[in-house]
């Protein structure tokens, strides 16, 4: 029997334990259903109307194969000059969220508040608006992997001087649009900025620095954020009464072998040193979580060095951290099985620290368009029980999630619509039976875009995009047309 309860005009059936069908259960009243974006994977006009150049400009105009085929995402879904065709998507899907991100140097071409791209605002004042005219929520990242160029000269993410610039851009943002945007994420997966992008170089900026770079530019973000919604707290949300984040990725982890107590250790340190790197400072105490201290300090020691390549936060630094978001905001794809490995001879980096080996079960099946994703809908609902009781019962919202295809990709995506379809109802279990205060689910992505180092090869988009064709139509998969129906039945029947 379901008991029903209601929330704005949507009913919403709290099911009793016994007798409950999942498959009509509907989502909780008012749930945010969004589609995400990034402004380098989709916009193109990557030198127009002003826009300054930002690391993956230059990252993709370096060639040397880091990128599938050198591709580039000057042009990408052109997205900067056919907004209007992406409103026409999200329109058919019946969006309530859109998430997308702002080109940090499209609005401040060096990255600093010294120079103003009046067109880079209008441009975003076009997006904003014609989603709140259309009924649909914006929720904004301020900053998705492309710092402008001119911050990474002067030392970009192991710089204080980039801290800096990133508060004032985020003031400058929250000023400008926050009349209108009330849900903001200041940083995308700090995670993946610091490992592939400082430590071992296959996204931009290509830095590679094992061993340190990724926990010195994981420092740094970090601190960033919690300035910029000090900054929010202090300045902004009294006026306009939005909610800050940031977006963190995690896979769920398994222990290889259930009954091994070191593979049951590595599996915990696997989330340590992805999610609790952020979350633990971020929600808990200011500080990095003990395992991940204890663990890179012995291995340190081993080396022969003196002092952990981690860096320490003060005090200060500590009770400024500590607490600096109002609603958890995740990212999943994917979950590994994890076992204990023993790296006391290795080089130094942040995976060898780990001493977790990760393992893809060969019974999972695989995105035909990204290797690493295997299809497990459900580790995600393990994942957010665990973040519900390890972060004090937080709202979440996932930011992401998705499957890629890869190219050509069919416009009968129906391993992929079962894909969501799984995770829709691991997303119904963890709200129904295990009360995660989950808010609202975005799919990645609304359109096939630029996969980064996979550039076009790897399709994510509800919405095909036909780069060969110079109007770059979109055209729905069979996972659109599912989505639009859910959305609008608030329900998976
Ligand atoms: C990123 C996206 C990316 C997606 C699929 C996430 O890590 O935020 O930019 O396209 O995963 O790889």
């Amino acid at each position: 029997m379901a008991s029903a309860a209601s929330t704005g005009s949507t009913p919403v059936y709290a099911p009793a334990a016994c007798n409950w069908n999942l498959e009509s259960a509907f989502f909780p009243g008012q749930f945010a259903w969004g589609a995400s974006t990034a402004a380098y994977q989709i916009e193109g006009g990557w030198d127009a109307d002003g826009k300054g150049p930002n690391v993956w400009d230059t990252f993709t105009h370096q060639g040397g194969d880091r990128v599938f085929k050198n591709q580039t995402g000057d042009v990408a879904c052109g997205s900067y000059t056919l907004w209007e065709e992406d409103l026409k998507c999200i329109k058919q899907l019946g969006l309530t969220h859109y998430r997308f991100s702002l080109s940090w140097s499209r609005l401040l071409p060096d990255g600093t508040t010294g120079f103003i791209n009046q067109k880079g605002v209008d441009y975003y004042n076009k997006v904003i608006d014609s989603l709140l005219a259309n009924d649909v929520t914006p929720v904004v990242t301020l900053y998705h992997f492309d710092l402008p160029q001119h911050l990474e000269d002067q030392g970009g993410w192991k710089s204080d001087s980039t801290v800096e610039a990133f508060d004032a851009y985020a003031q400058f943002c929250f000023q400008t649009f926050g009349d209108r945007v009330k849900l903001w994420i200041t940083i995308n997966e700090p995670y993946v900025v610091a490992v592939l992008g400082y430590e071992e170089g296959t996204m931009a900026p290509g830095v590679t620095e094992p061993g340190t770079g990724a926990y010195l530019a994981a420092h740094k973000m970090i601190k960033a954020h919690a300035a910029a919604w000090h900054s929010y707290d202090r300045l902004f949300r009294k006026q306009q009464g939005g909610l800050v984040s940031i977006a963190l990725n995690s896979d769920w982890a398994e222990p290889f072998e259930p009954n091994s107590l070191a593979d049951q250790e590595a599996a915990k340190r696997h989330i340590a040193f992805c999610l609790d790197w952020f979350a633990t400072p971020i929600f808990v105490d200011g500080d990095y979580p003990a395992i991940m201290k204890s663990k890179i300090s012995a291995m340190c020691k081993k080396q022969g060095l003196t002092s952990s390549r981690l860096p320490e936060f003060t005090q200060e630094e500590k009770k400024t951290i500590k607490g600096t978001a109002d609603f958890f905001s995740l990212n999943y794809y994917t979950t590994r099985k994890i076992k204990h490995q023993d790296n006391a001879h290795s080089q130094p980096s942040v995976s060898a620290d780990m001493e977790a080996e990760q393992v893809t079960d060969p019974s999972w099946p695989v995105a035909t368009g990204s290797s690493w994703l295997a299809v497990v809908p459900w580790g995600l609902r393990q994942l957010l029980k665990y973040i519900k009781d390890t972060y004090n019962h937080p709202v979440i919202y996932i930011t992401e999630n998705g499957f890629s295809q890869s190219d050509p990709a069919p416009l009968d995506d129906t391993q992929r619509w079962e894909y969501f379809r799984l995770t829709l109802q691991e997303i119904l279990k963890a709200i129904y039976i295990d009360g995660v205060h989950l808010k609202g689910y975005f799919v990645w992505s609304l359109l096939d875009n630029f996969e980064w180092s996979c550039g076009y090869s790897s399709r994510f988009g509800l919405f095909h995009v036909d780069y060969e064709n110079s109007a770059l139509p979109r055209v729905p998969y069979r996972s659109a047309i599912e989505y639009a129906k859910v959305i609008a039945n608030n329900r998976l029947i």
